[in-house]
């Protein structure tokens, strides 16, 4: 037998569920997506962001992965956000992709390796999400395992650690939700949810998210167009970060032999004279640091400071640490880049100063996007987070 008062709370929260069901109901036919998301009354600005002109010309305007059948337009990437942030892409309703890939964070995870839906742990650790659009092999993931973008985003929604979901399942399961037609309505002409719709507007989304407004932009952006950003002093620049940048671009260290295009990055899989007994579970216990000849994506260096741990296994918590590993670290490894070793063949010995280590870190910082970080239209629209 229950007890008075319990049958009391017991009749009072099933009239307030009633009234909630019947509330959000109501609500659901007048707007379907008021209550729910939190989206603007005109679309934001994803397919004509203004970004200056270092990377809307050559040599960035090759390196940008966008397929023609796959440009960008605000609808559809409008339909990637609340795609990214949606739980419901799991199969238990407990992670979205922005679980992994936080803004906060430069779109990476501050944990070693992340959760996935059961609690599973991925191999390897998260990755940046900032530029990907401009990395002209299009390839993804650490071990480049994925060929396109487009091809990517459908793999951590099947992946049976991170989000455990079948796409059949998936496309019925969206189809119901009440806000996702007119938002496919928008974006693709017709309400009508598909796989390889999920796949386009998730990408469009991912490739919209563009750095361009860090301490470094501005130094860059202040220059005249026939001065090599690598050789000049920037006048926003400390002197300590100047020193950093010189560095940075300096032969001796090499740095920019890897990341050294406009969104620090290389062209191509790289050895970074990493050691190879490390965390690196290997992508389903099939793929490991040896198979796959140690190399590894070099992803860009903008927001790295809010990217912390560092490398595909996260082996590095601070980037002093990283510097150290360029500086004192190096391994030795058949195909390490020919930039880390010496003139014997063996790993380089930088020989850095505290002051130049610390001058490295300092630059470092320089790439790190505020705005990118905290802007609107790239955060969680639903209502309820
Ligand atoms: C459980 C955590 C987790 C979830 C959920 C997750 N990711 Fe990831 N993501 C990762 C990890 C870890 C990697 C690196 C994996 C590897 O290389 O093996 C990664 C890599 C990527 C990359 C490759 C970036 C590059 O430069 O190569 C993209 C793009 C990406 N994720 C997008 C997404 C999208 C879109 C979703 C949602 C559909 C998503 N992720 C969901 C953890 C996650
Ligand atoms: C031979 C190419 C190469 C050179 C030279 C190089 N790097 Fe790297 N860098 C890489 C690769 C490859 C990775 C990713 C390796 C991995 O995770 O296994 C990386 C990763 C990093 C990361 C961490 C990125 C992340 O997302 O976790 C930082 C920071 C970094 N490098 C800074 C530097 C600095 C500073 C220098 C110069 C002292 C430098 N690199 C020189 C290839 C290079």
């Amino acid at each position: 037998m229950l007890t008075k008062p319990f049958k009391l709370i017991l009749f009072l929260s099933i009239a307030v569920a009633a009234i909630i069901t019947s509330c959000t109901k109501s609500d659901v036919i007048t707007d379907p997506t008021s209550t729910i998301l939190n989206l603007p009354a005109s679309v934001f600005n994803y397919a004509n962001i203004s970004l200056p002109v270092y990377l809307t010309t050559a040599p960035a305007l090759n390196e940008i992965n966008t397929p023609g059948s796959n440009q960008i337009t605000d609808n559809a990437a409008t339909l990637g956000r609340v795609l990214f942030y949606d739980k419901n892409l799991s199969v238990n309703n407990s992670i979205a992709c922005a679980s992994c890939h936080k803004q906060a964070f430069g779109f990476s995870d501050s944990a070693l390796l992340s959760k996935g839906f059961a609690g599973g742990l991925t191999a390897r650790n998260s990755m940046s999400l900032t530029n990907a659009r401009y990395y002209p092999d299009g390839k993804f993931f650490w071990d480049e395992r994925a060929a396109t973008l487009e091809f990517q985003t459908l793999q951590p929604i099947q992946n049976h650690v991170e989000m455990g979901m079948i796409l059949d399942s998936l496309v019925k399961k969206l189809s119901a939700l009440s806000y996702y037609p007119s938002l496919f309505q928008k974006a693709f002409g017709d309400a009508s949810v598909t796989s390889d719709r999920i796949s386009k507007a998730l990408s469009q989304f991912v490739r919209s998210i563009i750095s361009y407004q860090s301490k470094y932009d501005d130094g860059r952006s202040s220059l005249a167009a026939n001065q090599n950003p690598a050789a000049i002093d920037f006048p926003n620049f400390t002197a300590q970060e100047n020193r950093g940048k010189q560095l940075f671009f300096s032969p001796q260290l090499a740095c920019a032999a890897c990341h050294g295009t406009e969104t620090f990055t290389a062209l191509e899989p790289k050895n970074n004279g990493l050691d190879i007994i490390s965390t690196d579970a290997g992508v389903g216990g099939i793929t490991n640091i040896t198979a796959q000849n140690a190399l590894f994506k070099v992803s860009s260096l903008k927001n790295i400071e809010l990217t912390a741990p560092f490398m595909h296994d996260g082996r590095f918590a601070t980037l002093e640490q990283v510097v150290e590993h360029y500086n004192s670290g190096i391994k030795p490894n058949v195909n390490l880049a020919p930039e880390l070793k010496d003139p014997n063949g063996n790993p380089k010995q930088m020989n850095l100063s505290v002051a130049d280590k610390g001058a490295l870190v300092a630059f470092l910082k320089t790439l790190t996007d505020q705005k990118l970080i905290t802007d609107e239209k790239y955060s969680n629209p639903f209502v309820v987070k």
